[in-house]
């Protein structure tokens, strides 16, 4: 197969790219490894920028977030005993949207073949090559074990964040950062607890009461990496849960868990994005801690940047349009990168904290719910910086 954009991975960027694309007259071809149905059922993140929704609803992919999500005009900072309102129009002016990652790529996925595009799921044995001549090429297994192969003119990774397209920018640095903590991720049967978000800060360590739909809710709370799932009971859960809200005044609705996973956390970036014609986005080119849910939102903001310089070097046949790509697009990562670095670093107990670092922690969530400043910033960077 021949097309004019080759992407790896078909999860939110890849696909929006494709849609992008194809309504600037561009041709492309998307393949992942997983199923359509895979994707489906892995859970991620439910906030969605200011931009991201209008980037959903005015490139034509759907108004569903508008119509089924949920506004949320601020978040509770929970800390010291109580809960501090964060003010996301005033503060702002701007608000987020409560709509889960998962219906953003079924969204995406029906969009795409509405449109007629090119997207092949459950293929295996992908490879990519050639990315610094002028026709690299993907070689792989399709769904029916037939082996295939699709040039292209420019090749983007969106493979996620244990990308092979990745590993072909050979001259990458790559930037690490480790957190001494995870996740334990929850979805239960009851309805929402409060009406906004809840970032929890407690002695015990970190909780966000998060939602889902009016009868589904999200909730993680901060434990050690290597933290088994199987020692975790339902009521074992809830008292721990309970514990750290209850510290700041919140009682939470409980109802029967019908899910329990440990996320990851680390801070990753891949400098440049670009090599040759291979040009990387999302989770491919960089990982964000999960604290103010900024990895969808950052990938969107790749893809609506690369659309924009693909089209041009396609429509110009000048390849130095995609020159500063990787500066346009790390200008943004980076400033991400620093707010859930901030968020995470901030609200979580870190395992070896002194008393020192313990009330620094309190001194420093007083001084934002207490500063105009402060919040503000917390605001802006929550709702998403306008695009560049
Ligand atoms: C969710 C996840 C986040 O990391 C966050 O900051 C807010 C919400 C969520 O899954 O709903």
């Amino acid at each position: 197969t021949r097309t004019t954009v080759g992407i790896v991975g078909g999860g939110p960027a890849g696909l929006m790219l494709s849609h992008l694309l194809h309504r600037a007259g561009v041709d492309s071809v998307v393949v992942d490894n997983r199923t359509r149905h895979e994707i489906e059922q892995t859970v991620r993140a439910g906030i969605l920028e200011h931009d991201s929704v209008r980037l959903l609803v005015d490139s034509g992919v759907s108004d569903r977030a508008l119509r089924e999500g949920h506004e949320h005009r601020g978040i509770d900072l929970a800390f010291g005993g109580s809960g501090h309102r964060i003010d996301f129009p005033s503060l702002a002016g701007a608000s987020v949207w409560l709509y889960p990652q998962t219906d953003v790529f079924i969204d995406l996925a029906a969009a795409r073949e509405r449109d007629g595009g090119d997207v092949r799921f459950g293929i295996s044995d992908t490879r990519v090559v050639d990315v610094t001549s002028d026709r690299p090429g993907i070689l792989f297994t399709d769904a029916d074990g037939v082996a295939q192969e699709v040039r292209c003119h420019y090749l983007v990774g969106a493979d996620g964040s244990r990308s092979i397209c990745r590993q072909q920018i050979t001259d990458r640095r790559d930037h690490f950062r480790e957190y001494p903590f995870a996740w334990f991720g929850i979805l239960c049967d009851a309805p929402p607890s409060a009406p906004e978000l809840i970032y929890n800060h407690s002695d015990r360590g970190f909780a966000l009461i998060s939602q889902r739909t009016d009868t589904v809710q999200r909730m993680y709370f901060q434990c050690d990496p290597t933290e088994d799932v199987a020692d975790w009971s339902d009521d074992r859960i809830w008292e721990e849960l309970q514990a750290r809200v209850g510290a700041n005044g919140y009682t939470l609705q409980e109802g029967p868990i019908t899910s329990k996973t440990v996320l990851p956390f680390r801070s990753y970036v891949c400098e440049p994005m670009r090599h040759g014609n291979l040009l990387l986005a999302g989770d491919a080119a960089h990982t964000v801690p999960p604290t103010g849910a900024k990895g969808l939102n950052l990938a969107l903001a790749d893809v609506r940047l690369l659309a924009e310089q693909l089209e041009l070097a396609i429509r110009k046949d000048d390849p130095t349009v995609l020159d500063d790509y990787t500066d346009r697009a790390l200008a943004r990562v980076w400033k991400s990168q620093h707010f859930s670095y901030w968020m995470t670093t901030m609200l979580h107990s870190l395992p070896d904290a002194s008393a020192f670092d313990a009330r620094r922690q309190i001194g420093e969530l007083d001084s934002v719910v207490t500063s105009r400043a402060g919040s503000a910033y917390l605001a802006e960077a929550y709702c998403g910086w306008p695009s560049a």
